[in-house]
């Protein structure tokens, strides 16, 4: 299937969308979020696909952010009634159960920071930029911003992304927690892919449920989390993937996994 605004190509087990507006920075207009929704949706229905890896077309951007030129002449009464934006998180966020990576190759600014904090994990290249630069266009994030980075790198930095609007490098979001690792430019969908292989050959099951239970940590007490997480993992020893798992580790061998 081909898309007016993403690639996308499947590579084993592994899905890869790119984001493919490269004159604009791959910025993300609506026709992205259409995109993207579709894409993920066919993703997460397709048996054969296992973990997804989403990266930015071009040497310069992951994404520079929204599209300011789709949003400049948009009355405000526009934007409430089609609670604009909310796509992102209410049906491609939480449509998404199996994991997937951003493979963040250069900019990542706004809602492209965004989508990248949607994902299970952060991969970045030594180029890369985060940033939350909304307040210079007299508005604040609109895609989780302000809630997901807080979450990842604590209140002081979050604010100080958000109200200078600064950028901060690849090292400074890796120390910061915001990136999981930083590599160089030119291995960056190697290890990305090498990455999204290596949770593709996972049982599948335990790597949506574990996805599940670390996404939990940030929406419950940490008494729910422990019984929610004790609740999955016996759910999981009820699965073949459990009776070949340790089996496999007793006879010393890779399991063979059936998903179920
Ligand atoms: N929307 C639309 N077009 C964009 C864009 C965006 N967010 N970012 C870049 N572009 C376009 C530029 O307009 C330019 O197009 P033209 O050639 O037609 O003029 C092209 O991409 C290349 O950009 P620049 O010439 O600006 O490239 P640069 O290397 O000089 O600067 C940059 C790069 C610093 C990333 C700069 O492009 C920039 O500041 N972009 C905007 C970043 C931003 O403010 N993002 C937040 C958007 S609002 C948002 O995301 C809200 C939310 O929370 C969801």
């Amino acid at each position: 299937m081909s898309y007016e605004t993403i690639l996308v190509e499947q590579k084993g087990a592994v899905t890869l969308i790119t984001l493919n507006r490269p004159q604009a920075l791959n910025a993300l207009n609506t026709q992205v979020l259409a995109d993207m929704i579709d894409a993920f949706g066919k993703f997460q229905a397709d048996p054969s696909q296992l973990c997804a890896v989403v990266t930015g077309a071009g040497d310069k951007a992951f994404a520079a952010g929204a599209d300011i030129k789709e949003m400049a002449d948009k009355s405000g009464a526009e934007f409430y009634s089609q609670d604009f934006f909310s796509g992102w998180t209410n049906q491609l966020v939480k449509m998404v159960r199996k994991p997937w990576i951003a493979a963040v190759n250069g900019f990542a600014l706004g809602g492209g920071c965004e989508v990248a904090m949607m994902s299970d994990f952060i991969i970045a290249s030594e180029k890369a930029k985060f940033g939350q630069p909304e307040i210079k266009l007299g508005v604040a994030p609109g895609m989780g911003g302000s809630q997901r980075l807080t979450r990842a790198v604590g209140k002081s930095k979050a604010m100080d992304m958000c109200l200078t609007g600064r950028m901060m490098d690849a090292a400074e979001a890796e120390r910061a927690g915001l990136v999981s690792r930083v590599v160089p430019a030119d291995q960056l969908m190697e290890e990305a892919m090498k990455a999204a292989e290596a949770i593709a050959a996972m049982p599948p099951l335990a790597a949506m449920m574990n996805k599940e239970l670390v996404d939990m940590a940030f929406e419950t007490t940490l008494d729910t989390g422990l019984i929610m997480e004790r609740r999955m993992f016996q759910v999981l020893t009820a699965t073949e993937d459990k009776t070949e798992g340790m089996k496999a580790f007793v006879e010393k061998r890779p399991g063979v996994w059936k998903g179920r």
